[in-house]
């Protein structure tokens, strides 16, 4: 049985996989991925056996990351919680009672495993799994109305349990890749798009949002890992200011993929997304 995203994560690549697939390097050491979200690209590369070496998963997110750690050491005790949750699916008040945790002084003395139950209840009855915080840190994305969310899926925790046996986590941002990656690694990049126009601005996934400056950033560091010897991949906004960023690449192509585009959901079309390789897909020396 394959293991699948087991949060819904606005941005998921789940579209994307077969163009991603096709452009990745022959063969490469380890795999990171900054911007982890869903990891739809990391379990695909894991159900199709393409990881050889092991990986690092990092996100800025510290509840995303936290319910990975939990998936990876705790995978029994959480399927339990998220099974006792059950009987309260579409339940209004007790979704804001559990909402309301992070109001109270003992929220973080939690048990990290109880955290992450209720990250991942969230995720899945909150509207459109909206992850979203006021200004004081605490969830405030509405109550979904979903009449059965799917909670749990008790194998497919089990397998994405054990594909992060051999998996690295960490919390930060994505400039800390630097200080891991080694020449024959892969690295693919799937930041906060640049919004397409300003109404369709959907960076506001952190406190800081993700604004033109950390875009040039994010191109200097994917240049300073492609100089490295790295395979550096990336995914964007097919849009002047990533085209820009990213021009002279060996691999720089606009792709089509059906996706969400904005946050109601409804809204699906084809919009051109950006590509980006620092090398030549599947024309590589053999790294070992
Ligand atoms: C487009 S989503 C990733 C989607 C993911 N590839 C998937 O398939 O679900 C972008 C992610 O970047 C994270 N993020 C935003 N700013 C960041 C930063 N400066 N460093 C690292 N991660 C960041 C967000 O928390 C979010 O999870």
């Amino acid at each position: 049985m394959p293991a699948r995203p087991f949060l819904k994560w606005a941005g998921g690549k789940g579209q994307l996989l077969p163009e991603l697939m096709t452009r990745l390097p022959t063969r490469f050491r380890r795999y990171h991925e900054p911007f982890v979200g869903g990891g739809a690209l990391f379990f695909h590369l894991w159900n199709s056996g393409r990881l050889r070496g092991s990986a690092v998963l990092s996100d800025y997110n510290p509840e995303l990351i936290a319910c990975y750690e939990s998936v990876r050491d705790h995978v029994e005790e959480l399927i339990a919680l998220l099974l006792d949750l059950r009987p309260h699916f579409g339940d209004r008040e007790f979704f804001y009672a559990i909402r309301g945790w992070d109001r109270h002084p003992d929220f973080q003395q939690r048990p990290k495993v109880e955290l992450a139950a209720r990250t991942i209840f969230l995720n899945r009855t909150c509207y459109n799994g909206l992850y979203r915080l006021n200004n004081r840190g605490q969830f405030n994305a509405p109550f979904g109305n979903y009449r059965n969310p799917l909670i749990v899926d008790p194998e497919n925790m089990r397998e994405v349990s054990r594909a992060l046996q051999q998996v690295e986590l960490h919390v930060g941002d994505f400039s800390a890749v630097l200080e891991r990656a080694e020449p024959g690694d892969l690295v693919y990049f799937d930041p906060p798009y640049v919004p397409v126009s300003a109404t369709a601005s959907f960076t506001a996934y952190t406190h800081q949002g993700f604004a033109e400056a950390e875009q040039r950033r994010l191109a200097t560091v994917f240049m300073a890992l492609a100089e490295r010897g790295c395979f550096v991949m990336l995914s964007n906004s097919y849009t002047d200011l990533a085209r820009t960023l990213y021009a002279g690449q060996p691999v720089h192509e606009s792709i089509y993929a059906s996706r969400k585009i904005n946050c109601d959901g409804k809204k699906r079309g084809n919009v051109p997304e950006l590509i980006v390789c620092s090398y030549e897909p599947r024309s590589q020396p053999v790294t070992r």
